[in-house]
């Protein structure tokens, strides 16, 4: 794992769309796992201008979102159909065949859930997964207690995710206590995955997540076991963190990331 702390939200979003477009030119079938929620959506509207002003194409980009909501159309508001929609994918040009969200209005959950997994298998795997963490510490809807090897599955919610989400939708009561979520073990699978943090209300989540120990209670400290993953964080996200100097330190040295140096002087 690595992390990469960056001054303003603004650079830490900059620099996940850099390595999102990198990727995208080398391989442009990626398989690109997508996230909901706040902290995406400046890094979508980034996106979309990359595609408007820099030819950034997704028009042959594949995408399987982590998770929906079980029983709101894919119309109403609060859904992931809809934010996916209405953020991203009607602002680029990406053929919608090619994206994928859970059907949270699906008469056989099970299924859908089995068929979810079994799609992206049919296009090789994830070749990188975008995250970002509740404060629940979840990944996706992998709320406490979600299994390391857990796959795609039906999820309750916890108190603390309905809190925090509940104010996304124009009704706060209507927000399902269920969902659809891509399971920690899937996750897991991707070949990398990249986490962006932002805000100072993460801080504590962050610190605990990256730096302390492995506990099914925070999924997303099943991320220190993946090989390949970076978290991108802003200061303010990054208050609570002990190694930051060493982080910093990576950043500012390490050859790998000279191009992402480069990228974020100019
Ligand atoms: C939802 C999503 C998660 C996401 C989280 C973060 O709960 N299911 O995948 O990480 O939101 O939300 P926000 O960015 O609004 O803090």
């Amino acid at each position: 794992m690595q992390v990469i702390v960056q001054p303003t939200s603004k650079d830490a979003v900059e620099l996940v769309s850099y390595i999102i477009a990198e990727r995208l030119r080398k391989k442009p079938h990626l398989v690109l796992g997508l996230a909901t929620g706040r902290t995406m959506v400046p890094l979508y509207q980034r996106l979309v201008e990359m595609h408007k002003q820099e030819n950034l194409d997704f028009s042959l980009a594949v995408t399987f979102n982590l998770d929906e909501y079980i029983g709101i159309s894919s119309e109403h508001p609060g859904s992931y159909h809809y934010f996916m929609y209405n953020t991203f994918f009607r602002h680029i040009n990406i053929d919608l065949r090619n994206t994928h969200i859970p059907n949270g209005m699906a008469k056989d959950i099970a299924k859908e859930c089995k068929e979810y997994k079994e799609k992206i298998k049919d296009f090789g795997g994830i070749d990188l997964q975008l995250l970002s963490i509740g404060e629940s510490g979840h990944i996706g809807f992998n709320e406490p207690l979600s299994s390391m090897f857990s796959r795609t599955r039906e999820k309750a919610l916890s108190p603390i995710t309905i809190e925090q989400n509940k104010h996304l939708f124009p009704n706060p009561e209507e927000m399902p206590k269920r969902a659809i979520t891509m399971g920690v073990g899937t996750i897991l699978e991707a070949n990398e995955c990249i986490a962006l943090v932002t805000g100072k209300h993460k801080s504590k989540i962050l610190a605990e997540s990256v730096e302390g120990p492995f506990t099914a209670m925070i999924s997303a400290t099943a991320l220190q076991l993946h090989p390949n993953c970076i978290f991108v964080a802003d200061e303010e996200a990054a208050t609570d963190l002990k190694q930051k100097e060493y982080y910093r330190w990576i950043f500012e040295n390490e050859p790998e990331w000279e191009l992402f140096r480069q990228k974020m002087k100019k």
